[in-house]
């Protein structure tokens, strides 16, 4: 069974971040043969294009564990009617320099969890801007617009009996949607 590693991005640092548990809550309902690595976006410095030429370490790593995957996945918040400036800057650092962006051909999907009533819809649709840009084929469908709600995580941060089955099946297309873009998964040592 092919392996599949996936560059998560959560645009929160907030430390109880709902985003951050959304992701994890994610993670469990993907198979086994999916595992995730996320980006540690927090850790990158302002993106100058002076230095395009020279990029930084932070820089540097994310880079090459975005080559490393066979998809990304997007979790994200919404701020002022779009993505939060960390995940831009992120995604802005990846995409240079010019000719060399970390993000072609990668498959995608984009979700994301407020507290407001639309659910980050205006910042997935900011975000699917960018990344049809940037040559990234996102899931198109089932979008999820998630409201941060009472019961939506259950004790163990998994995802609640509510919405459980509607998330798995988000989870179950971005796995086929990985899959069928598939250039280079990596083999199973079995
Ligand atoms: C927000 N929030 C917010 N929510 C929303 O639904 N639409 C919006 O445009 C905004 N704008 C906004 C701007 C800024 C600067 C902040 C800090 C917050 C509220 C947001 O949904 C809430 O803080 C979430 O909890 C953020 O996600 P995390 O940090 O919990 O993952």
């Amino acid at each position: 069974m092919d392996h599949f590693q996936i560059a998560v991005a959560v645009g929160s640092l907030r430390r109880d971040s709902f985003n951050q548990q959304l992701a994890h809550a994610l993670e469990k309902l993907a198979p086994s043969n999916f595992s995730f690595k996320h980006l540690p976006i927090g850790e990158l410095p302002l993106y100058n294009q002076d230095d395009d030429g020279n990029q930084s370490e932070p820089v540097l790593r994310m880079k090459n564990d975005i080559a490393a995957s066979q998809g990304l996945l997007f979790i994200t918040p919404e701020y002022n009617r779009s993505i939060p400036g960390v995940l831009k800057n992120a995604i802005d650092h990846a995409s240079r320099p010019y000719g060399h962006s970390a993000w072609k051909g990668k498959p995608a999907g984009v979700i994301g969890i407020s507290v407001g009533a639309i659910g980050t819809a205006l910042a997935q649709q900011h975000l699917r801007n960018i990344l049809a840009y940037l040559d990234v084929p996102t899931l198109g469908q089932p979008e999820a617009f998630v409201q941060a709600k009472e019961g939506l995580f259950d004790k163990d941060g998994q995802i609640g009996e509510a919405s459980r089955k509607f998330l798995q099946g988000w989870v179950d297309s971005y796995v086929d949607w990985v899959k069928q873009h598939q250039i280079d998964p990596i083999p199973s040592a079995s």
